[in-house]
């Protein structure tokens, strides 16, 4: 059959016609070579936002973003290679030390991360806390690394998924982002270009989730399981509670700190819980037998992570960056205190952790610093959290916005949960 010109598809599919799979590679092909136009692919990005896609569009779309470039091939570094994704929290830090206790359990952890976009935090931005730490790795690096180490942290290469680059740079500024068909194309044609076999994924649901529900977690969780499962990646889904920040700092360097203090036996609880929940999933899906709390207790993970660290630039005794300014948000009347998810993100980015634009730089230093439990009962005038700042200007933005942390609760909210996890799909 001829290929019918871009207009009549888009024509088609907003009439709700299903597009076959050669269509939509072809369509995702011409937009990689310059072909269709950013206005093309913006309406159909704006078609599947507004009417969905079928199963056979989403498979054949997510075929489309990993054959948009180099399908890596990790089969022969004689160990399972499995990875994890988490769709973006606040506080979410669990790469930091799930990457290199899998790594120590003989598994091979290729992870590709992303940047801080929004009120969510990035694992690179968190790892470029190391000053001469490098995300960008060339193919024979990153092989070498996972050769000798088991574990990488790094940027997307320029041939991996290079569809998806584009596309999520367009849907960025059009107001698609949020429709699940091209999440699960975006998340899986990387996740399946880099190589993995295996994939856990983290589905965060909550206030400082993009998901704010659990029906709505629970319906990109199973559709991305089933697309995952569709390309021979064995794939399950945890959905975890996201309506307080994950352990007690939300702020790059804090969050390697508080990442630290778990790879050496301590940190808080529920980041513990959740990094071996993950690492269990992940062996499971590897078939390795092994108790990651054992290679977390015997120090073993620590040592990957500080052979991980010097093998991309950094220096793991370095000492990390401290804000030059700090200030402590008091209880503004005695009662529970609340420490929304939402809410800390918000004064974390005004104090710098985050950017506006991809361009921004961050400030490594900057964050908010849990002092008291969400849910537990406080006293007016007790301190609840502290806002750290490389700048006057920004702490000044963030103690306005700190208002919203100061208010207290007179009823009890439920307690963060130790265990965040509300949910797992996937194959029993
Ligand atoms: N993260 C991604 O990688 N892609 C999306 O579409 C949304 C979140």
């Amino acid at each position: 059959m001829t290929r019918q010109p871009v207009p009549v598809l888009l024509n088609r599919k907003r009439h709700g016609e299903e597009l076959s799979e050669d269509e939509i590679r072809d369509l995702v092909e011409g937009y990689v070579a310059g072909e269709v136009a950013h206005e093309q692919m913006a309406a159909f990005c704006m078609a599947v936002c507004c009417l969905g896609a079928s199963e056979s569009e989403t498979v054949a779309l997510t075929r489309a973003v990993i054959e948009s470039g180099h399908r890596h091939d990790l089969s022969g570094l004689g160990r399972p290679a499995v990875d994890k994704h988490s769709t973006g929290g606040v506080g979410d830090k669990i790469s930091l030390p799930l990457v290199p206790l899998v790594a120590a359990c003989g598994v091979v952890v290729p992870q590709t991360a992303g940047r801080a976009l929004g009120h969510t935090g990035g694992t690179l931005d968190k790892m470029e806390s190391f000053s001469g730490w490098r995300a960008q790795l060339t193919p024979v690096e990153q092989a070498r690394i996972l050769h000798e180490v088991g574990g990488v942290i790094s940027g997307q290469s320029d041939d991996l998924a290079p569809a998806d680059r584009l596309m999520y740079a367009l849907r960025d500024i059009t107001g698609t982002v949020e429709s699940v068909p091209l999440i699960v194309a975006s998340v899986l044609g990387k996740k399946i270009a880099e190589g993995t076999q295996g994939l856990v994924l983290d589905v965060k649901v909550g206030s400082g989730a993009f998901m704010k529900t659990l029906d709505d977690g629970r319906e990109l969780a199973t559709a991305l399981v089933r697309t995952a499962t569709h390309f021979g990646v064995a794939t399950s889904a945890l959905l975890t509670d996201m309506s307080t920040p994950l352990g007690r700092t939300v702020g790059n360097a804090l969050e390697v700190r508080e990442s630290v203090e778990v790879l050496q036996g301590g940190g808080p609880e529920d980041v513990v819980e959740l990094t071996l929940e993950l690492a269990r999933e992940m062996l499971r899906h590897a078939g390795v037998d092994v108790d990651p709390a054992a290679r977390l207790a015997d120090g073993s993970a620590y040592d990957v992570w500080r052979r991980m660290v010097a093998a991309q630039g950094g220096d793991p005794d370095q000492p990390l960056p401290t804000a030059p300014h700090t200030e402590c948000v008091v209880a503004d009347h005695d009662g529970y205190a609340v420490l929304d998810a939402w809410d800390v993100a918000t004064v974390g980015r005004a104090a710098g952790t985050g950017r506006e634009r991809k361009e921004d730089p961050v400030d490594p230093a900057a964050g908010v610093e849990l002092l008291v439990a969400p849910g537990s009962w406080v006293r007016t005038g007790q301190a609840v959290v502290r806002i750290h700042s490389s700048s006057t200007a920004r702490m000044e933005a963030a103690l306005v916005a700190a208002s919203a942390l100061a208010a207290t609760a007179p009823v009890p909210r439920a307690p963060a949960p130790v265990n965040r996890v509300l949910e797992r799909i996937g194959p029993a």
